[in-house]
């Protein structure tokens, strides 16, 4: 199977529901296996064993989320691992959404990915055509790691 990892922070579900519509298109793809992970939970091993990444923040004064950071700040050992694989940045913010995003963007670069652009970036909570988009960005994420 080729494995699309999916790592989100949310507290008060807006990103979450992002996360899980992304989550639901790239399940659409055949041969694809989905791992769906808040920041905190993920590990080096997560990283190392998939095929492409979405990577989703709320906006947090204008920057992506301390635990997104944290997280970024955690895997840097294991960037070999991202490097040339596809990958997508999703937001939610009440406003600074676009910058939070460019910020993540900035930051996933030292990784090297393969971009799947455009990212998605929504303010406040999304609504069904922003799931339908997140849902279309996971499809396309997934196909990517199959070509691969
Ligand atoms: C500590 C904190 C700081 C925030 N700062 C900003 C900000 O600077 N700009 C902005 O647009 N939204 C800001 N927000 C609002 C959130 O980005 C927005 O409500 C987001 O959709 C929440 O996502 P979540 O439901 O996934 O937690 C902030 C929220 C919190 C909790």
């Amino acid at each position: 199977m080729v494995r699309v990892l999916i790592v989100y922070d949310s507290r008060t579900g807006n990103t979450e529901k992002l996360a899980k519509a992304l989550a639901s298109g790239a399940c659409k793809v055949s041969g694809i296996e989905v791992v769906l992970k808040r920041a905190r939970e993920v590990s080096s091993q997560d990283v190392a064993s998939a095929d492409a990444y979405a990577f989703g923040s709320p906006s947090h004064f204008g920057i992506m989320s301390g635990e997104i950071l944290t997280m970024f700040t955690n895997i840097y050992p294991e960037r070999h691992s991202l490097a040339g694989k596809p990958a997508c940045v999703f937001t939610t913010g009440a406003g600074s959404q676009v910058t939070a995003l460019e910020n993540i963007d900035r930051i996933l670069g030292a990784f090297n990915p393969k971009w799947i652009k455009p990212g998605i970036a929504v303010e406040g909570e999304p609504k069904q055509k922003d799931l339908e988009q997140a849902e279309k960005l996971g499809e396309k994420l997934a196909k990517a790691a199959l070509s691969k």
